[in-house]
């Protein structure tokens, strides 16, 4: 059964503007932008090896958010496996943030997600991690389990988190409802 959040059909500010952005799939020669702002936004940053590896591995989507002006100010990636995608990473420069690139890099994951059989979608984020709570909840992620003290840096819990049914008839409308919302 899918839990739609309560801040689902609250309508996004009129005077609220949008910067266009292109989602495409990030490719080498953007690696070593998207590591200079991976050490911006995480606290333990993955190496540019993982993002090479990433790249060219079939089972993952790792995308990019470009801006008309051909700033790189976000990215996204996921892998799927059988019916689950399991979201490794979303982030937006913080000079960006607050225009709805996250959640357009996150509709543009499950989007995709779908359309690669996903049914499920799971994913891992600090327990103060409001920010990113708050979206993933927008999206119908619940939280299922807590790993202790699973942060190197600083023993922070992580929580983890579930969207099911993502295909199902509801989830599906409210995809379509956040979709128009961003256009
Ligand atoms: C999480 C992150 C990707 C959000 O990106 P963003 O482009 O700034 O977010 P958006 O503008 O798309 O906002 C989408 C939703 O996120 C949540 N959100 C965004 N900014 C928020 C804020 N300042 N306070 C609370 N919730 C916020 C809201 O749910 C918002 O939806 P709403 O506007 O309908 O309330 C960004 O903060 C980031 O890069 N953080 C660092 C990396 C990170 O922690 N990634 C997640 C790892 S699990």
């Amino acid at each position: 059964m899918i839990e739609l959040s309560p801040n689902y059909n609250q309508p996004l500010l009129d005077d609220t503007y949008l910067p266009p952005v292109t989602i495409r799939l990030m490719r080498v020669e953007d690696i070593e932008h998207v590591s200079r702002l991976e050490r911006r936004c995480y606290t333990l940053p993955w190496s540019s090896s993982a993002y090479v590896t990433e790249v060219g591995n079939p089972s993952a989507y790792y995308t990019v958010a470009v801006l008309a002006d051909g700033t790189l100010a976000g990215y996204a990636g996921m892998w799927v496996n059988m019916d689950e995608a399991h979201l490794t990473t979303i982030a937006v420069d913080p000079v960006h943030r607050g225009l709805k690139i996250g959640e357009r890099l996150l509709l543009d994951l499950l989007e995709e997600s779908m359309r690669r059989g996903a049914n499920h979608a799971s994913l891992e984020v600090r327990e103060r991690n409001l920010v990113a709570r708050s979206l993933y909840f927008k999206y119908g992620f619940d939280d299922v389990a807590v790993r202790k003290n699973y942060y190197s840096d600083n023993g922070e819990n992580a929580l983890i988190m579930w969207a099911n049914e993502i295909r199902s008839p509801a989830y599906l409308d409210m995809l379509d409802d956040y979709r128009a919302r961003l256009a």
